[in-house]
């Protein structure tokens, strides 16, 4: 029970110990105390109590509950925290500052709330999940986000990625960071399996030929270029995991660089970590092709904006963005309706990083059923609220006032 608490509500529990004094008046002010505990601002939940703990209490530390008791994307976080190594769960658990983005990612998606319309035949919706992105088909509009190093969950690390995606035919981005070389990942595609290939600069900023090659080499259809880390994370909850904080890194990236890796190559250049309407409007005037809206997990900038928020920001203010060139966007998708609600506003695909590192705990029985839970609460979500079809999700679906839940 302990080692989770901090997940759990610190609220009022069955087994809270409550004070007691035969004295009126201060019995009056203990129970006025324990009020405004109840009444403040509602606790940060990460894997909300679904019952989960009640089931997978049992299991020992360093276990892996049944996949087949696994029953939504929170409970594979829940699993690989149970069973993974302190410094490997925190690796893909880690985020920056005091973390106040990686929970907003997360909360973000319950402050607006659903309109659901009802009497419409949405007995044919999950035939319209199906999306192309950059041109290549694919059967959700939702992928694998670059995550480095899948080896700190499993020995066949992002095998389990590619071969998921493949066999369920998403899209995964590979990290440049990822355990495995770009030819090992690309050797286990499936044939005309499409990948993206993300990239970071060196700290020259200059893309040798060596990793352009490599790159083209593997097949990838479009390189995912990250702009949002000039500069190294303030991870805390890392740097206190291994005894230090890392020498201040740089890295020299800007819109000059990006027109020279587009003169070299003939792949897309898609910019991933954009944030701003300002920048998103930069990315059209480039001609950039698409652009990956992301705060990467909350692990660079903290209190830098949800994807949601800014994706919301362009539908307010500059809407025709959505027209000019694709849009995605990730961070803190965790159910159906996080990514019905990007769509609604025009995204064109979203992506989840953690979620898929935490259920490689499970190999790629684990990937695969994390990519067919999420397929499978789009479409029911979809039918409950009314959406037709859903490469045309209609923004009036969701309430873009926000609600007050999250108080
Ligand atoms: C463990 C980990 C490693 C990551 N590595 C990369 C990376 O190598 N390149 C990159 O562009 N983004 C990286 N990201 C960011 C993800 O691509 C993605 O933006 C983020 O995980 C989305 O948030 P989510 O984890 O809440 O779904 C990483 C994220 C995590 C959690
Ligand atoms: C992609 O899907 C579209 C619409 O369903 C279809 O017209 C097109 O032929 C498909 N492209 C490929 C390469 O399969
Ligand atoms: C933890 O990460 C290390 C790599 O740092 C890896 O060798 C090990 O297998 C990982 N542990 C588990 C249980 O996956
Ligand atoms: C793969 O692509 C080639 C040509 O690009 C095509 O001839 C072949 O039918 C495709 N195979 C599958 C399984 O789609
Ligand atoms: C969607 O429909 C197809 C058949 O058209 C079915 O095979 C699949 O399981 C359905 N998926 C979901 C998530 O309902």
């Amino acid at each position: 029970m302990l080692r989770s608490s901090m997940y759990m509500c610190p609220g009022l529990r069955d087994n809270t110990y409550l004070p007691y004094t035969d004295s009126p008046i201060a019995m009056k002010l203990i129970l006025i105390l324990l009020s405004t505990q109840v009444l403040a601002a509602r606790p940060f939940l990460e894997e909300p109590d679904t019952g989960l703990e009640s089931i997978f209490g049992d299991v020992q530390l360093g276990s892996l509950p049944d996949l087949k008791s696994i029953v939504g994307l929170p409970d594979f976080q829940w699993a690989a925290r149970n069973y993974l190594p302190l410094s490997n769960f925190t690796y893909y658990r880690n985020a920056a500052g005091g973390e106040w983005s990686y929970r907003n990612n997360l909360e973000v998606f319950s402050r607006y709330s659903l309109r659901p319309r009802f009497m419409r035949d949405v007995t044919k919706t999950n035939r319209t999940m199906q999306t192309s992105i950059l041109g290549y088909n694919f059967s959700a509009p939702f992928f694998i986000s670059p995550t480095a190093r899948a080896g700190f969950g499993h020995p066949d690390a992002e095998l389990n990625y590619v071969r998921a995606a493949a066999d369920q035919d998403i899209l995964y981005i590979p990290s440049l960071r990822a355990t495995l070389s770009i030819e090992e990942i690309a050797a286990a595609k499936s044939p005309n399996q499409t990948t993206f290939q993300q990239l970071y600069l060196p700290k020259s900023g200059r893309l040798s030929d060596e990793l352009l090659k490599q790159i083209e080499g593997s097949g990838a259809k479009a390189i995912v270029l990250t702009v949002d880390s000039p500069a190294n994370g303030d991870r805390q909850r890392a740097f206190r995991e291994q005894g230090n904080i890392p020498e201040a890194e740089y890295r020299y990236l800007t819109w000059d660089t990006y027109n020279e890796i587009v003169s070299r190559t003939d792949l897309p250049v898609v910019l991933k970590g954009i944030s701003s309407v300002a920048d998103a409007r930069e990315a059209v005037k480039h001609n950039v092709p698409a652009i990956f809206l992301s705060n990467h997990g909350g692990r660079q900038l903290d209190t830098a904006p949800s994807a949601l928020e800014v994706a919301l920001e362009i539908h307010e203010e500059a809407p025709e963005i959505f027209e000019q060139l694709e849009v995605y966007a990730d961070g803190g998708v965790r159910y159906g309706t996080d990514v019905i609600k990007l769509l609604a506003l025009g995204v064109k695909a979203v992506g989840l990083g953690r979620p898929f590192a935490y259920a490689n705990v499970y190999g790629f029985e684990g990937v695969k059923k994390a990519i067919e839970i999420m397929k499978r609460e789009i479409a029911v979500d979809a039918a409950n609220l009314g959406v037709v079809d859903l490469q045309n999700v209609d923004e009036s679906l969701v309430n873009w006032k926000p609600n007050n839940w999250n108080q």
